[in-house]
C-alpha cells in the first residue's frame, strides 16, 4: 500500500476508535439564550450517556415534538430507549394533564436532578422550546464532537415568552436564497425560540413564488442580469440581449416543504407580496398593470433602485383582479392567518398624473393618493377576511386610512407602533435603527459593504424593547412582539446573510422572550461568546463583531467623573489614557476630567483591533 493511502487508513480508523466510544465532559454553567424567566442551578449532576433511556408522557412517541427530539438525541449519537414510565437515569418530556396557566401555550418547565431531566408543557410547542433549552445545556461542540457522557449541571427552569410575535424577516427578492438556506434560518430561529418567519418574497429585484396564472411573473419577473460581481451601489447598466441569469422562485412544492419544515420547528410562515408600489418584477412581466400614460420601460432591478416610482394603476380594475388571483394561490400555500400585503414606500407621482387613478380617487370621494392607496389595502383585506386571512402592513399603511384589524409593522423608527396601538390596532414592532440587521453591525472601514450610513451593533439591538412606555396598559396589549428584517441589497451569499444576522439575532431573540428585569448586557456578552462557538460548530458564520468601546460617566461629589469603559466582544482587553499619552490596562473605574478625551485601544487575542478610540466623556456626567 502507498505510505501516504496507509497512513490516512491508520488515521481513520483510529479517529472511529476514539469517536466510537465517544468523549465524556463535565458542562461548567450555563449559557441560555434568549434567558429563561427563572432558572436556578441545584446541588448535583445528573449524567447523560448511551444508556440513558427516555420517557414521554401524555403525547406520542410519533408526535411531530417527540420525533424532532428523537432525530436531535440520534444526531449526537444518543439513541435513548423509550421506557414505558418515568424512571431514573431517564429524559422525560411530559405534556401537562392539566393546563398550567402560568405556563400559557409557549412555556415550559426543565429540572435537571441527580436522576433525570424532565421537561413539562400544556403543549408541544412548550416542549419543543424546553428541548431547545437543553440543546443549550449540551456541549458547544456537540454538533461535530461525539460525547458517550455529559455531566450537566442540577437545575430548576421556569420560562415563559414576553411576547408571542417573535419574527424574522429574510428579503429573498434584492437576491434568491434556495430552499436549504431557507431550512438553515428556520432551524436558526426555532434553536432562538424565534416563531414567526417573514418572508419577503416580492420586490423591484425578483418575485420569488410560483403563479401559475401569471406564468410571465416567474419567466419574465425572476431573473435579472448578474451584477454580484459589483458593488451593490455601481452596478453596470444592462447591456441588449444580456441574459438573465440571476434569480430563481420558489415553486409551490418548495414552498409546501418550507412551510411544512418551519411547522415542525413551531414557525409559522408570513408571505410577503408587496402591493402597490416596489413592483418593477411585476411590470416588467405584466406592463399592462401599470399607470395609464406610464411609459417607463420597467425591468427587474439589479442594483439600487431609488426612488421606487414603479407602481400598480390604483385606478385599474385589472389591477385588483391579478392581486385576488395572486392571493387566491398564496392562500393555500400558507397556513397561519396573516398575509403581509407590504404598503410601503410607494412613491404615488405616477397616480398623480394617470387618468385612471384620478377618476378613482374622484368617484370614491377619497381625499387624495394616500386615500387611494387605503383603499387598495381595505379592498385586499375585505377579499381577504372570509378567505380566514388577516393582513399586515409596513406602517405607511396608517397614512391611507387603516381598518382596525389590519396588524402594522412599524419599521420607520416606534411612531407608527404607538399611532396604531393608539387606534386600536396590532403592533410588529421592527424600528430600523435597532432591528434591521443589513445595517452594519460594526466600524464600517473593517466590515463587508452593507446598507451606507447604517449602523446596529450588537450592544444597540440587545437594547431593544418592543414595548413603548408612552402606551397605557389597554393600549400595550396591542403590541404582538418584534422581529429582526434581513434586507439583502449588499448580501448575496448565504455566508453573508449569516454573518449580518449572527449574532444579533441572538440579542433580537432575547428581547423578544426576557422580560426587561431579567436582561442583563454583560451576562449576554459573555453567553455570546459561548454561542459563536456552538453556532460556528453547526457551520453558521458569524461576524466576530464590534470592537469600538464606549464609556458611561457618573460626576463625583467632587467634580470630576468616575468612568466606566465597555466593549462588546468577550476576551477583548482594553488600554487607555486620558491624555498623558501614557496607556495602563483596563481593570476598572477610574477618575477624570468632565468634558476630556479617553483614548482606547481594544486587543482581542492579542491583536489591535482596528484603531485607537477617542471617546469624549459628557461634561454634563451625572
Ligand atoms: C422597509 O424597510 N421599506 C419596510
Ligand atoms: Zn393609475
Amino acid at each position: 500500500m502507498h505510505k501516504k493511502v496507509y497512513f490516512v487508513c491508520l488515521l481513520t480508523v483510529l479517529s472511529f476508535a476514539v469517536s466510537s466510544c465517544g468523549k465524556k465532559v463535565i458542562v461548567e454553567g450555563y449559557s441560555i439564550i434568549p434567558e429563561p424567566v427563572e432558572m436556578t442551578l441545584e446541588k448535583g449532576t445528573f449524567a447523560m450517556t448511551t444508556k440513558t433511556t427516555c420517557y414521554v408522557g401524555n403525547i406520542g412517541q410519533n408526535d411531530a415534538s417527540i420525533k424532532y427530539i428523537s432525530r436531535a438525541l440520534r444526531q449526537w449519537h444518543f439513541n435513548p430507549v423509550l421506557v414505558g414510565k418515568p424512571e431514573s437515569d431517564c429524559l422525560q418530556f411530559i405534556l401537562n394533564e392539566e393546563y398550567d396557566m402560568s405556563l400559557g401555550d409557549e412555556g415550559y418547565l426543565l429540572d435537571v436532578t441527580k436522576d433525570y431531566v424532565k421537561v413539562s408543557a400544556n403543549t408541544e410547542r412548550g416542549l419543543f422550546y424546553g428541548f431547545q433549552t437543553f440543546t443549550q445545556m449540551l456541549p458547544e461542540d456537540i454538533a461535530v464532537v461525539r460525547y458517550n457522557r455529559i455531566v450537566l449541571p442540577a437545575c430548576k427552569i421556569k420560562d415563559v415568552p414576553r411576547f408571542s410575535w417573535r419574527g424574522s424577516h429574510f428579503d429573498v427578492s434584492r437576491h434568491f436564497f434556495g430552499v436549504s438556506q431557507i431550512k438553515k434560518h428556520l432551524d436558526l430561529m426555532a434553536s432562538y425560540k424565534m416563531n414567526k418567519f417573514h418572508w419577503h418574497l416580492t420586490d423591484d429585484h425578483g418575485w420569488r413564488i410560483e403563479i401559475t396564472k401569471y406564468p410571465l411573473l416567474n419567466d419574465i419577473g425572476s431573473w435579472r442580469v448578474n451584477r454580484d460581481n459589483q458593488p451593490w451601489g455601481e452596478a453596470d447598466p444592462a447591456r441588449p440581449d444580456e441574459p438573465r441569469s440571476n434569480g430563481g422562485y420558489y415553486t409551490k412544492e418548495e414552498i409546501e416543504e418550507v412551510v411544512a419544515y418551519a411547522a415542525e420547528r413551531n414557525i409559522d410562515v408570513i408571505p410577503e407580496i408587496e402591493v402597490p408600489g416596489h413592483c418593477c418584477a411585476v411590470l416588467e412581466a405584466y406592463p399592462s398593470l401599470a399607470c395609464a400614460n406610464d411609459d417607463t420601460t420597467y425591468t427587474v432591478q439589479f442594483g439600487p433602485y431609488w426612488p421606487p416610482r414603479a407602481i400598480l394603476c390604483g385606478g385599474n380594475d385589472s389591477v385588483m383582479a391579478f392581486l385576488k388571483d395572486v392571493l387566491d394561490e398564496i392562500i393555500p400555500l400558507f397556513p397561519y392567518e396573516y398575509i403581509h400585503i407590504g404598503g410601503d414606500e410607494a412613491v404615488k407621482d405616477n397616480w398623480k398624473r394617470c387618468p385612471r387613478c384620478q377618476q378613482r380617487i374622484k368617484q370614491l370621494g377619497l381625499k387624495d393618493e394616500e386615500g387611494l392607496q387605503g383603499w387598495m389595502i381595505v379592498e385586499l383585506e375585505k377579499y381577504l377576511r372570509p378567505r380566514g386571512k388577516n393582513i399586515i402592513g409596513w406602517d405607511e399603511i396608517l397614512d391611507g386610512g387603516v381598518s382596525q384589524s389590519a396588524t402594522v409593522m412599524s419599521w420607520q423608527g416606534v411612531k407608527g407602533g404607538i399611532e396604531a396601538a393608539r387606534r386600536g390596532n396590532d403592533v410588529i414592532m421592527t424600528p430600523l435603527d435597532y432591528c434591521y440587521l443589513n445595517f452594519y453591525q460594526a466600524n464600517a472601514d473593517y466590515q463587508p459593504p452593507a446598507m451606507p450610513n447604517s449602523l446596529v451593533t450588537l450592544h444597540k439591538a440587545y437594547s431593544f424593547d418592543p414595548m413603548p412606555a408612552a402606551l397605557t396598559p389597554a393600549q400595550q396589549v396591542h403590541i404582538l412582539g418584534g422581529q429582526a428584517n434581513l434586507w439583502t441589497e449588499y448580501i448575496n451569499t448565504p455566508e453573508m446573510a449569516e454573518y449580518m444576522l449572527l449574532p444579533r439575532l441572538c440579542a433580537i431573540a432575547e428581547d423578544l422572550w426576557t422580560p426587561p428585569e431579567k436582561k442583563n448586557w454583560e451576562h449576554f456578552r459573555q453567553k455570546i461568546a459561548r454561542h459563536k462557538v456552538r453556532l460556528e460548530a453547526n457551520d453558521y458564520t458569524v461576524c466576530p463583531g464590534s470592537f469600538k468601546p464606549w464609556l458611561t460617566s457618573e460626576k463625583q461629589p467632587d467634580g470630576m467623573c468616575k468612568v466606566t469603559l465597555h466593549w462588546e466582544v468577550e476576551g477583548t482587553n482594553l488600554y487607555y489614557h486620558t491624555g498623558d499619552g501614557s496607556f495602563r490596562r483596563y481593570t476598572e473605574p477610574f477618575v477624570a476630567e468632565p468634558g476630556s478625551t479617553v483614548t482606547v485601544l481594544a486587543f482581542y487575542r492579542g491583536l489591535l483591533k482596528e484603531q485607537a478610540y477617542h471617546l469624549q466623556i459628557d461634561p454634563k456626567s451625572r
